[in-house]
């Protein structure tokens, strides 16, 4: 597909259906880092349904980066049980202790300084640069990984094909509006080009999908048999 009409469609798909999750901001909204920060690893943890609910209560209760930060360990692990995988919490308020600490409060606005906070890889990483700071930055988790996969029709097996992906997702991120394209795919895989029965009728990039062109859309991406 062409960069710029690729990125054109999925925006205007997402500008007509995207889901209105609480960590989003609002059209026109700015983002604030923190609340990008605390969601996407919530959200490496869990489903957004399940999510949702803790991302109500930790923001109510520490509205703040600096306020998660002042907060006793042992509360923030409370409030943080029934996520599970109790280390991503301890390395939450470790990261809210350097950001209030190190940096004043604020997250640093770039990848390269992000990627070097607790608990923060490559994946949440390019997610708050996108979707909080409005830099352009490749977001690939797996739904992402599904969609590029179908629409380059990448029969390599997964994980051997993960640079692949990466690579070919990067050749489609536009210059603009990066965080809202990194959720607008999200949005396509979750709800549209899921891993079983794709809604291809319904998908803004069907027409160049090479996947559904040669019927093999719902086989991808491939896994090594075990
Ligand atoms: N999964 C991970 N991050 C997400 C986001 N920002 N929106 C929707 N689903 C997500």
């Amino acid at each position: 597909p062409e960069k710029t009409e690729a990125a054109r469609r999925l925006l205007s798909w997402y500008d007509r259906h995207r889901r209105d999750l609480p960590w989003r901001a609002k059209p026109g909204e700015t983002a604030d880092p923190y609340r990008v920060w605390l969601s996407e690893i919530m959200l490496q943890q869990t489903t957004v349904p399940a999510a949702a609910p803790y991302f109500r209560t930790f923001t109510d209760r520490w509205p703040t980066v600096r306020a998660l930060a002042d907060a006793p360990l042992d509360d923030v692990l409370v409030a943080w049980a029934g996520l599970g995988y109790y280390a991503r919490a301890r390395n939450l308020h470790k990261c809210a202790r350097v950001v209030a600490e190190a940096h004043g409060g604020r997250f640093p606005a770039t990848e390269a300084d992000l990627l070097e906070l607790p608990g923060v890889g490559a994946y949440t990483a390019a997610a708050i640069t996108a979707i909080a700071f409005g830099r352009k930055a490749t977001v690939v988790d797996g739904n992402v990984e599904r969609v590029i996969a179908r629409i380059f029709a990448v029969e390599e097996p997964m994980p051997a094909a993960k640079p692949t992906l990466r690579r070919l997702a990067a050749t489609l991120t536009p210059d603009e509006r990066p965080g809202d394209y990194a959720q607008a795919m999200m949005d396509l895989g979750a709800t549209v080009c899921t891993p079983r029965k794709p809604k291809c009728m319904l998908c803004p990039w069907s027409e160049f999908c090479r996947a559904r062109a040669a019927g093999i859309a719902e086989t991808l991406p491939r896994k090594l048999a075990k």
